[in-house]
């Protein structure tokens, strides 16, 4: 099988490595790519929101799957385009890609579904903003104030606050560039990452990992993209993670279905577990990043067949999923500044060593590898278990040299010092 990987993050080279790895797969290309994924795939320059110019080049290089990685083109229909040309998608429609897109639809979907998520309200109007935040965080008896952009945001959108000014300035500022605000009650205890390969109803949970957002060790300073994740989740008990599925994925999906909005592709449960058990923060349409680094590195079935199979309506087919055992850290390293805007053009040594995935890079007219983005790589450390793993990440990101770069250096900690419990 010939396969187009879209998307240029260490979420997309961590898909090519274990593309590489199926005896099914014998070429690989990727649109747009980045330093590191030059050295496994084709790269090709296209406009990835584009559906014509994405269906076109597939069409060109003789693609058999799409795999489409980000949101953005997912919400505007790219997956759309390649079906209609004929090509097998990874990637569900815009119409189900919209459980990430709209917010609102995807709370729509969950209270169809019954599905326990925070309570939420949605604010379009900055005359009501102040009304609407009386509702939600201290001292009405919540933790802090949630506050999301209602649309995409890369994970940047939200802000999680006890202080009132700071949820308000964030909620005044989405409102100012026009963007409907969405306030949520909090949803305490640890989270989980949960990727489901989905096809209509049929649901293909993968290894439950967890990533951590703040920027900052102990989970402090501002949300980014994700600074790190590892899996498997020791802490978390199995009948937990078979109740997400059970009770929260596979209605969810169903109601997909009965919509006529039925989703083909990964579909992301992010989650807390509460005392009360698990709620969902939100749904994703698409692989997680970091969280898919470490959880495709500890992938043993082959990852093609496992795609092509959610998109060509087999995947009820496929035997049950096999998995090395150990455990998975990833830690991202992030240019200076991010999750502001990033410094950019220094150049990284270290970074072609096995285990860096590639992210915010690329390669210059000289021959070296500088960066271009705020998450720049991303480091992958595999072990036996947990302590093991964080020993091999820790050691592959001190020996990479960035100037001005960042990384936390608590990813998996808690988890390794048995400090999490449900
Ligand atoms: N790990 C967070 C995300 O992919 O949105």
């Amino acid at each position: 099988m010939r396969v187009l990987v879209i998307g240029s993050g260490a979420r997309e080279h961590a898909l090519l490595l274990a593309l590489r790895r199926d005896p099914e797969v014998e070429a690989l290309a990727i649109a747009p790519g980045n330093a590191g994924t030059a050295a496994i795939a084709q790269q090709h320059d296209v406009d990835i929101t584009s559906g014509e110019a994405v269906a076109k080049l597939a069409r060109q290089i003789g693609a058999d799957l799409v795999i489409i990685g980000p949101e953005v083109p997912l919400v505007l229909g790219v997956a759309d385009a390649v079906r209609a040309a004929g090509i097998a998608c990874f990637g569900p429609t815009r119409d189900a890609a919209r459980i990430e897109g709209s917010k609102a639809f995807a709370k729509d979907v969950m209270a169809a579904a019954g599905v326990r998520t925070a309570r939420s309200e949605i604010v379009d109007n900055p005359a009501r903003l102040d009304a609407a935040l009386d509702r939600f965080g201290p001292p009405g008896g919540e933790a802090a104030w949630v506050v999301k952009d209602d649309g995409l945001a890369a994970g940047k959108g939200v802000v999680v606050t006890t202080d009132r000014d700071v949820a308000r300035a964030h909620a005044a500022s989405l409102l100012d560039a026009g963007h409907p605000v969405l306030l949520e009650s909090f949803l305490d205890g640890p989270e989980v990452s949960l990727f489901c390969v989905v096809d209509g109803e049929t649901v293909v949970p993968l290894l439950a990992a967890q990533d951590f957002k703040r920027v900052g060790n102990n989970d402090t300073g501002p949300n980014t993209g994700g600074m790190g994740a590892y899996a498997p989740l020791p802490w978390l008990p199995a009948d937990v993670a078979d109740r997400i599925v059970d009770e929260i994925v596979k209605p969810v999906a169903a109601e997909l279905v009965r919509r006529g909005s039925s989703f083909s592709g990964l579909l992301y449960a992010g989650l807390a577990i509460t005392s009360q058990g698990p709620a969902v923060v939100e749904f994703n349409c698409r692989f997680g990043d970091p969280e898919t680094q470490s959880v495709l590195a500890l992938l043993d079935s082959p990852l093609g067949q496992l795609l092509r199979a959610a998109a060509t309506g087999t995947l009820a087919q496929l035997p049950p999923l096999k998995w090395r055992d150990g455990a998975a850290v990833t830690v991202v390293l992030a240019a200076e500044n991010y999750p502001s805007r990033p410094r950019v053009g220094d150049v990284i040594t270290g970074s072609e060593a096995d285990g860096v995935l590639h992210a915010g890079t690329a390669r210059r007219d000289d021959g070296a590898v500088v960066s271009c983005g705020g998450r720049v790589l991303s480091v992958v450390g595999t072990g036996s278990d947990l302590a093991a793993a964080r020993a091999a990440a820790y050691a592959l990101i001190e020996s990479i040299r960035l100037p001005g770069s960042h990384f936390r250096s608590d990813i998996g900690l808690a988890a390794a010092e048995g400090r999490i419990s449900v």
